[in-house]
C-alpha cells in the first residue's frame, strides 16, 4: 500500500504539478485546482487509483481541503470519503505541523475510481520566510548587495556575505516576502569584524505599503545596538505584512546587514488572496480511522 504523504503549499494553481493514476475521458488532474466545483478529477475503475500534486519544494502544511463532487460521491474514496463527505461538501483536515513536498490521494483495492472536485493545500515553506523574499536597500557599498542578507549565511567569518548602504541619509534595506504574512519575530545578526554601531538605531517597519519606499510602515522594533557577531531575535506580535524594513533614520548614517530571518505564519484573513490554495489531500486524519 502506498504511504501517504501530505502537504503543501504554495500557490500549486502556478507551481504545482499535478498527475493521476489514469484520466477518464478529458477528466485529468489539473481539475481538483481550476477553482470549480463543477468540474472534478476522474481516474478509470482500476487497482488503488491515485491523485498527486508536487509542490515543488517542502511546505508545512496547516490543513488540507477536500471538496467531493456533487454527484456520484462517493467516488472521492470508498468508506473513507462516505463517512466525512457529503456530496458537494468541503471537508477540512488538520495537518498539524506536517511538511512535504507531494500530497496524494490514494484509495487502496480493486475496482476503485478517484474523482475529486476541488482539493486545497494551506501552509508556508517551513522556517525562514526572508529566503523566498527579494532584497533591495537605498544604496549599494561596493558588493555588499542587499541579498546578502537574505543568503541563509550570517556572515561570521566572512564579511563580504553582508549587505551594506553607503553613507547617506536614512539608509533603509527592504525585504518583500511576495506574499502577506503574519510577523511572530525578526531575528537580526550584525557583523563581527568591526563597525557594529552601524546597525544601532535601525528600525524593524512591517506592513504593505511602498509609501516612502515602505518606511511609514508600523515599527515592530527599535534596535539600539546589537553586540558583534550576535543575532537578536525582536518579537512583532503578529504584525501582518509583505514588506520588512530596516531604517536608520538621520544624517551620514551607514546601514550594515549580515543576517535578517522572519518567521511567521500565513496571515488567515488574507488566505485567499495570497496564496495558497491549491491541492491537496491528505488523509492524515481519515486514513489513521479507516485502515
Ligand atoms: C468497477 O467495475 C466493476 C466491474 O468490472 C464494478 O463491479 C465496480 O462497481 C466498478 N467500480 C466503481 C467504483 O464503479
Ligand atoms: C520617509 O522616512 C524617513 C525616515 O523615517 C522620514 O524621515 C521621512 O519623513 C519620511 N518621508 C515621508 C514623506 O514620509
Ligand atoms: C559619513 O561620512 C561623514 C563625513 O562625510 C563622517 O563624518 C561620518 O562618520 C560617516 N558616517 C559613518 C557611519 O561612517
Amino acid at each position: 500500500m502506498i504511504k501517504m504523504s501530505y502537504l503543501v503549499l504554495l500557490n500549486a494553481a502556478l507551481w504545482g504539478k499535478t498527475s493521476q493514476s489514469s484520466n477518464y475521458l478529458q477528466s485529468g488532474p489539473e481539475l481538483a485546482l481550476d477553482g470549480l466545483l463543477t468540474s472534478w478529477t476522474h481516474t478509470n475503475n482500476e487497482t488503488n487509483p491515485w491523485w498527486r500534486v508536487d509542490l515543488l519544494k517542502v511546505y508545512r502544511v496547516n490543513r488540507v481541503t477536500i471538496t467531493n463532487r456533487p454527484s456520484n460521491g462517493l467516488r472521492i474514496n470508498g468508506a473513507v470519503i462516505r463517512y466525512f463527505f457529503d456530496y458537494g461538501a468541503t471537508a477540512t483536515f488538520s495537518c498539524g505541523a506536517m511538511e512535504g513536498r507531494y500530497m496524494i490521494v490514494h484509495i487502496p483495492g480493486d475496482k476503485k475510481i478517484l474523482s475529486l472536485s476541488e482539493a486545497g493545500v494551506y501552509g508556508v515553506p517551513p522556517g525562514n520566510l526572508a529566503v523566498d523574499g527579494a532584497a533591495t536597500q537605498s544604496s549599494t557599498f561596493t558588493g555588499w548587495f542587499a541579498e546578502k542578507a537574505i543568503d541563509s549565511n550570517r556572515g561570521l567569518q566572512q564579511n563580504t556575505a553582508c549587505s551594506s548602504t553607503l553613507n547617506q541619509t536614512n539608509p533603509w534595506w527592504r525585504l518583500d516576502l511576495r506574499h502577506i504574512y503574519r510577523v511572530s519575530r525578526v531575528v537580526v545578526t550584525n557583523r563581527k569584524d568591526c563597525c557594529t554601531e552601524q546597525m544601532n538605531g535601525a528600525e524593524i517597519r512591517i506592513g504593505n505599503s511602498l509609501e516612502n519606499n515602505s518606511n511609514n510602515n508600523p515599527i515592530c522594533a527599535v534596535i539600539p545596538a546589537i553586540p558583534a557577531g550576535e543575532s537578536y531575535s525582536y518579537s512583532c506580535g503578529g504584525m501582518d505584512g509583505r514588506y520588512v524594513n530596516l531604517i536608520i533614520p538621520g544624517d551620514m548614517k551607514i546601514l550594515t546587514l549580515c543576517e535578517l530571518e522572519v518567521y511567521g505564519e500565513v496571515n488567515p484573513l488574507n488566505v485567499f488572496v495570497n496564496i495558497l490554495r491549491l491541492a491537496v489531500i491528505d488523509f492524515c486524519i481519515a486514513f489513521q480511522r479507516f485502515t
